[in-house]
């Protein structure tokens, strides 16, 4: 499994420490930045990021701004882009399992470090289950 991932300011000290995560599990993983905590506006980043998982260069995203909410709007407007804003681990199973979401959100201002990296854990690892959930996500991309 490929994966990118990426924050603005608000989300760059989790970033750094999900990526320190990643490396440490054998993740494959590309960090498109930013280098630094200086001020960026997470479009810039949510939307190149979205269109590289849309594209298949990537099979999952992992995005990170103050809330993640940010973030999480601007991956959606990209088709065959599923984003959840995910600050559980309960949340973070199920979105796999029944919403197939392609991109993980999150907040560093919400959440501390330990918890999110469970939830990269458990969204990383969970399959999607398919079946009666199909035909939802189906409708979502028609
Ligand atoms: C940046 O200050 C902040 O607005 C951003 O990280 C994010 O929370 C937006 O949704």
């Amino acid at each position: 499994m490929k994966v990118i991932i990426a924050s603005d300011h608000g989300g760059f000290n989790l970033k750094q420490s999900i990526v320190a995560k990643l490396r440490e599990n054998d993740v494959d993983f590309t960090d498109f930045g930013p280098d630094s905590d200086a001020s960026v506006d997470y479009p810039d980043f949510a939307r190149p990021v979205a269109e590289k998982v849309a594209a298949g260069e990537y099979d999952r995203g992992i995005l990170i701004c103050g809330t993640g909410i940010g973030m999480s709007i601007s991956a959606n407007k990209v088709k065959g882009i599923r984003c959840a804003l995910v600050h559980d681990t309960f949340s973070a199973r199920a979105t796999r399992a029944h919403n197939n979401s392609n991109i993980l959100a999150m907040g560093e201002r919400v959440i501390g470090p330990g918890l999110a990296d469970d939830i990269v854990d458990v969204w990383l690892a969970t399959e999607y289950e398919g079946g009666r959930h199909e035909r939802r996500v189906c409708k979502i991309e028609e």
